[in-house]
């Protein structure tokens, strides 16, 4: 490593106003970093969700802040006693729960030197390799999942940021005036989604200050994917009674589902009314670096903006989401506001990510993510995505042929949808039904699969979570954790299907 020729260690610490010195960092650094490498490799030991109750964890710690500082092993003690029995283990194999994710190896490593380095990635000059190395893997990304160079990528913390971010540059090409004189010269407006869209762009839309009816929520076909007949229609009628169409959103990937909104139909769709198309592929965009899954995505090159999210499937901690923009000089013109102690003489020749969103100040995402495709090489991270589609397929293969079980939904990448369906009454289900006995059959279903649910969560091996499909409850089984292997599914499926047995016996 090269320092400056005339470095002298840090003295500040004897003062008693300074740091922790350097040889208790090491020291706790490097107890630290053992934890880590304990924690990964021992993590199974944990159970995945917490047993204790809503509020007592905080009640376990002190109400207010120490007045004296206190040494570093009682801190890492009350870690280990207070918090970790208190964490929900996403890094568990077992954890199959909302999309399953891995914060790996690279990339915690490159989150602990970010935090080190504890640089402010507002411009150039804050932030010289923070700036080009965040353009650079966002190119290198770009190119893997095979998006064209007119796309320019930004860092944002989550997709629900980035979504807004994207809406907010769709109403600035609609309606620039918006920027000097507010919403209220501007005519009703609406952006369109599927209603297997995530919650996030709802918010993205109330934020904007269209409210709740400013989202239109399109039907989806058998296979949830956005009804293209249904959304011309809607468009259409807003059009007749002067709401003007802002923007559409597909998603790459639903929620639920893992489905796919018919994108290269909903690109013309965009281009014929003149809508901002915005893209939400934030679980389902890094298997586009799969050569065999690339199809499923063809059009998306042709949106104005796409969010996709390395903390979902590209085993980069949370958070790191990527917007990807077409134009990005509407997402700087939407956002782009200088204060005099930021103008800088590079600024001309440079990106300043502070133009492309709210946050000024922002973390170096960037070097957990160039971490991690480096480390990982794309050959790597295609051969993982690969491997956690054909784990979901095992388990999707365990549902299908056991009677009894439905798949209610195509398999979605590495997402699997299901639900307990047995032939027959389900009121022999016991305890379940005590008190609900006026019940229909499919609220019944419903519970029945919801406490199954539960049990198998309560056993603290894996960890699923569920969903609401043309209103009926369905169970979602999701896999994106590199130590997830076969026997973890299996073992999940054991577990499901001694839950519905025991029901039946209760
Ligand atoms: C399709 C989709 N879009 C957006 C989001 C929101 O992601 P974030 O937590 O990064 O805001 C999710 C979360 O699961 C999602 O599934």
């Amino acid at each position: 490593m090269t320092i400056q020729k005339d470095y002298t260690p840090n003295v500040v610490a004897d003062t008693g106003v300074g740091d922790m010195s350097p040889e208790e960092f090491r020291r706790h650094g490097h107890e630290v970093v053992n934890w880590i490498a304990d924690y990964l490799e021992g993590i199974e030991a944990y159970p995945i969700t917490c047993n204790m109750l809503p509020g007592e964890i905080r009640e376990s710690l002190p109400a207010t802040a120490p007045y004296i500082g206190e040494s570093f092993d009682n801190i890492l003690h009350d870690f280990n006693s207070k918090i970790i029995p208190g964490i929900t283990h996403w890094n568990h194999p077992g954890f199959f729960a909302y999309f399953a994710i891995t914060g790996s190896g690279p990339g915690i490593l490159g989150e602990m030197l970010a935090a080190a380095l504890n640089v402010n990635t507002m411009v150039w000059q804050s932030s010289p390799a923070g700036v080009e190395l965040e353009e650079l893997t966002l190119d290198w990304l770009r190119d893997l999942v095979g998006l064209p160079m007119t796309f320019q990528g930004v860092i944002n913390d989550t997709a629900s940021s980035s979504s807004l971010y994207a809406l907010s540059a769709a109403r600035h090409t609609c309606f620039p005036e918006v920027r000097d004189k507010g919403l209220f010269a501007t005519p009703i407006s609406r952006i369109y989604a599927s209603r297997e869209a995530h919650s996030s762009i709802d918010k993205a839309v109330i934020t904007l200050g269209y409210g709740v009816e400013g989202l239109s929520r399109i039907e989806t076909d058998s296979d949830f994917r956005m009804n293209t007949d249904a959304l011309r229609k809607a468009i259409e009628e807003d059009v007749e009674s002067d709401i003007r169409p802002m923007a559409l959103v597909a998603t790459l990937g639903t929620t639920s589902t893992g489905s796919m909104d018919p994108i290269d139909e909903l690109a013309d769709i965009a281009e014929e009314y003149g809508v901002w198309l915005h893209v939400d592929a934030a679980y389902a965009g890094p298997a586009a670096i799969v050569p065999e899954f690339r199809e499923y995505f063809s059009g998306w090159e042709r949106a104005d903006s796409i969010v996709l999210n390395p903390h979902k499937w590209l085993f980069t901690p949370i958070d790191c989401s990527i917007l990807y923009c077409r134009r990005p000089d509407k997402l700087k013109s939407a956002f782009s506001v200088t204060p005099e102690y930021l103008v800088t003489k590079e600024q001309s020749d440079t990106i300043s990510p502070m133009d492309y969103g709210i946050p000024l100040g922002r973390r170096l995402r960037a070097l957990k993510l160039w971490f991690v495709l480096r480390y990982f090489g794309s050959q790597g991270i295609v051969e993982r995505i690969r491997a956690h589609c054909s784990l979901a397929s095992v388990f999707a293969d365990l549902v299908d042929k056991t009677q009894g079980w439905e798949r209610v939904a195509q398999v979605g990448f590495s997402t699997v949808v299901f639900r307990y369906s047995p032939l027959g009454s389900l009121h022999d289900t016991g305890g379940i039904i005590q008190g609900n006995d006026n019940i229909g059959s499919d609220e019944l279903q419903d519970l029945v699969n919801m406490n199954i649910m539960d049990r198998v969560n309560e056993s603290g091996e894996v960890f699923l979570s569920h969903t609401r499909l043309n209103d009926r409850v369905a169970l979602r089984f999701s896999v994106g954790n590199l130590r997830s292997t076969e026997t973890h599914v299996r073992r999940a499926w054991e577990l499901l299907t001694s839950a519905a047995d025991e029901l039946k016996t209760s």
